[in-house]
């Protein structure tokens, strides 16, 4: 069985009050509502990540990522965080690849593959983010330009650590836009995926990695969603910071 899991992308938001106020909700209502079998990954901005770590304590499935890491083990790299710093303060996992990073800040699949192999070294869990543009959608080449990304920075990895790989599929048109990829299209994206996956690990390996999908995903459209046979859960973004949103999400498998 695979896991399932919902990531919540903070993203640059929320001061140090609005983000403990979120976690403890969070909290409070995943223990409530004994949630059980969903893993829930809460990824604030740095600085957030020691109280949020704090707040969450031991409760059993919830886990604190960040949302990048250097892809230097240390020293004067001024700015940057490494994976070794993280971990050492209790995160469990890292988003890397999103869109937003490949975008602005210029991640390209070498830089993505020493971060992806940087925070495994540190036994962080990479949550790798992959997607295409509206552009490259209606090119009709979305599924090869996809598998490539993931060929480029995670097909150097052992099997061994592969497995430890999280892959979010984000469409980029799909990104904060309101406009959800259908589960149809999640579903066809996920299996492409997961087959190609197969064709590097072999088909046990590959049946055994959580692909979330990520892109306006909301309560109202989450069920359909992690429906879908490959659909393992989801990265949140704007519906993350609001607590009832998500855990009505984590509730939609
Ligand atoms: P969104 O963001 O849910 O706000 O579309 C998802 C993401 O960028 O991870």
């Amino acid at each position: 069985m695979r896991k399932k899991i919902v990531a919540g992308n903070w993203k640059m938001n929320l001061t140090s009050e609005e983000g403990q106020q979120l976690t403890t909700e969070i909290v409070n209502l995943y223990k409530g509502e004994a949630i059980q079998d969903v893993v829930v990954v809460l990824n604030p901005p740095f600085p957030h990540l020691y109280p949020v770590k704090k707040l969450v304590g031991d409760t059993a499935g919830i886990f604190v990522g960040a949302q990048n890491c250097s892809d230097k083990e240390g020293g004067a790299f001024t700015g940057e965080v490494s994976s070794k710093i993280l971990a050492s303060f209790g995160v469990s996992y890292v988003i890397l690849g999103h869109s937003e990073r490949r975008e602005n800040f210029k991640e390209d699949q070498v830089v993505l593959a020493t971060k992806i192999n940087q925070a495994l070294a540190h036994g962080l869990v990479p949550i790798f983010c992959c997607g295409e543009s509206l552009e490259i959608r209606e090119s009709g080449t979305h599924e090869e330009t996809v598998k490539a990304q993931l060929t480029a920075s995670l097909f150097h990895l052992s099997p061994g650590e592969f497995s430890k790989v999280v892959i979010a599929y984000e469409p980029i048109w799909a990104i904060g836009t309101g406009k959800t990829a259908s589960a149809e299209q999640a579903q066809e994206m996920h299996a492409a995926l997961r087959g190609h996956l197969a064709t590097k690990y072999g088909d046990v390996i590959a049946a055994q990695i959580a692909i979330l999908y990520g892109g306006s995903a909301n309560p109202g459209n989450a069920k359909e969603l992690f429906g879908k046979p490959d659909v393992d859960g989801g990265l949140i973004g704007g519906a993350s910071l609001k607590s009832r949103d998500f855990i009505e999400i984590v509730k939609s498998f």
